[in-house]
């Protein structure tokens, strides 16, 4: 791990919401991904004791809905909620729990804590920075358009 995986520290990763930035694919299209603390490890302090998990920032229902458009994701009972259309995922799991995409997972990335802070460790991406994509850099699909 070196300083130009690290995407924030855990401080910066909210406890009842999520942390955007962006990451780009090995052939250079770029992505939003979401930081969110586990549930269960939520309130606490204890760098031991939390858990983040690390989620591309699309709904499942509408691949180009996304989860936390810029000023964190809806959280409701420890879960993510799209507010389109109102699907659940797990913090941990990604799963979809409630909602039209229910059984659905929102596809994950490694990330590991250490030392105050969070790492990305997916060989599949490379972190690029902070903060959402600027529209006329957004490369992700638009042909699932909703009606
Ligand atoms: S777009 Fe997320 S629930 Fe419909």
């Amino acid at each position: 791990m070196d300083s130009d995986s690290r995407i924030a520290s855990l401080t910066d990763v909210p406890t009842e919401s999520t942390f955007l930035f962006r990451v780009a694919t090995e052939s250079g299209e770029r992505r939003e991904a979401i930081l969110v603390r586990d549930g269960r490890s939520a309130s606490s302090t204890d760098e031991g004791d939390i858990d983040v998990h690390c989620w591309l920032n699309y709904c499942q229902h509408f691949t180009h809905i996304k989860l936390d458009k810029g000023t964190g994701a809806a959280m409701r009972n420890g879960e993510l909620v799209c507010e389109n259309h109102g699907a659940y995922f797990e913090p941990d799991s990604g799963v979809c729990t409630f909602g039209p995409c229910e059984g659905a997972r929102l596809p994950g990335l490694e990330v590991t804590v250490r030392d105050g802070g969070v790492y990305l460790t997916d060989d599949e991406y490379e972190f690029v920075g902070p903060g959402p994509i600027d529209d006329g850099d957004d490369l992700t699909s638009t042909s699932n358009v909703e009606f």
